[in-house]
């Protein structure tokens, strides 16, 4: 049986990538490298002793997708996380957001409405939810309006998903909303790559640690949170890349009694900015450069999961710390600073 992976060159993907493998699937990637680089099929080689299938594609060509599945019958599963994911690029280009989100989506499920089973993982995110009512996020915690396009296409997608699901009884899917992923695999062979400016705080932090950049710019110390800065469930892409290949283990066995289903993804614990700070500092051995300055435009106070569902369902528990995720993210900083 062979796994599709979309954008598994990608952070999130290559290090599911690497967990898929660990657990005996052969795995095809399609990957149209444009925000990821080749170079990560040795790093998951070097973890894995494995180099999965390749296929540098674009999945905006309609064509290209039917054909990618007509020379791969054997694809059971997929795992969906090709999309574009700059928030701020996506209120300035939608239509780019909406065709590579959302367009690909459709190709795909179109292709894997036709055959006789199959499993469908969709990367979604927290941004659903805006800023919730109550803390812990349930997973029934009401969709608030989109704050940007690229929030919209996480919307959007889970609604194309579940209308599908409901007319396609052969398609089973899972959609699962990521927190806030960081840091990397622990033996420093992939982690998040250095394209272009970081959009998250956690490279933001280990660039200023490296000294790339002269501060830390903290966005706020005016919210309503014990220490005034913004509060946010940081889940380690290990802990993340493997609640994909149990849910997808959970489709694969027919375990899941519906055939679309939502999970939350996250440590079920909020960390405030300064706490991450703080994190950061034990691994660097000393203080580091940051200054408060105003509000970010859009933030919003505080995001936690409550993970009862995955736990319970799924059977999926984040293990690792903070401290240990922030400890490989900054093995990773300084190994490709070098
Ligand atoms: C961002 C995205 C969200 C996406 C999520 C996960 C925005 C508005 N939202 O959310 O759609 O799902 O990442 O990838 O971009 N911070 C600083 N200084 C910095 C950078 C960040 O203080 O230089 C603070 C932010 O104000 C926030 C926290 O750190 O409180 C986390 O920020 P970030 O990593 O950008 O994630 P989110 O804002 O949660």
């Amino acid at each position: 049986m062979q796994i599709l992976v979309t954008g598994g060159l990608g952070f999130i993907g290559s290090h599911t990538v690497v967990e898929l493998q660990a657990k005996g699937f052969e795995v095809v990637v399609i990957d149209d490298c444009s925000n990821a680089d080749e170079k990560v099929l040795d790093g998951i080689e070097k973890i894995s002793g494995k180099k999965p299938i390749f296929e540098k594609l674009d999945l905006k060509d309609r064509g290209k997708v039917e054909d990618f599945f007509h020379r791969y019958p054997d694809v059971e599963g997929v795992i969906h996380f090709a999309a574009s994911k700059a928030v701020g690029e996506s209120v300035e280009k939608p239509l780019l957001y909406y065709e590579n989100n959302i367009g690909t989506l459709v190709y795909i499920l179109k292709e894997l409405s036709k055959k006789n089973k199959a499993s469908f993982i969709f990367s979604s995110s927290c941004t659903v939810y805006g800023q919730a009512d109550k803390m812990p996020i349930t997973e029934d915690a009401p969709v608030k309006e989109a704050e940007s396009p690229y929030g919209n296409t996480k919307q959007i997608g889970e609604e194309i998903i579940s209308d599908t699901c409901k007319v396609t009884p052969n398609l089973n899917a899972i959609a699962l909303r990521y927190f806030n992923p960081m840091g990397a695999h622990p033996s420093a062979e992939i982690g998040e790559l250095p394209i272009g400016v970081p959009q998250n705080l956690v490279p933001f932090i280990t660039r200023t640690g490296v000294g790339l950049r002269k501060e830390l710019s903290v966005f706020g110390d005016d919210y309503p949170t014990e220490d005034g800065t913004c509060i946010r469930d940081y889940i380690y892409v290990v802990d993340l890349a493997k609640a994909h290949v149990v849910a997808l283990e959970r489709l694969l066995a027919s375990k899941n009694p519906k055939n679309y289903e939502v999970f939350n993804v996250g440590t079920g614990k909020g960390s405030s900015v300064l706490e991450v700070i703080g994190s950061f500092e034990k691994v660097y051995g000393k203080k580091l450069n940051y200054r408060i300055v105003g509000r970010r435009q859009g933030d919003i106070t505080t995001a936690y999961a409550d993970t009862t569902k995955a736990n319970n369902e799924l059977g999926w528990k984040s293990i690792y710390s903070l401290d240990d995720a922030m400890e490989s993210a900054w093995k990773w900083e300084q190994k490709i600073r070098n």
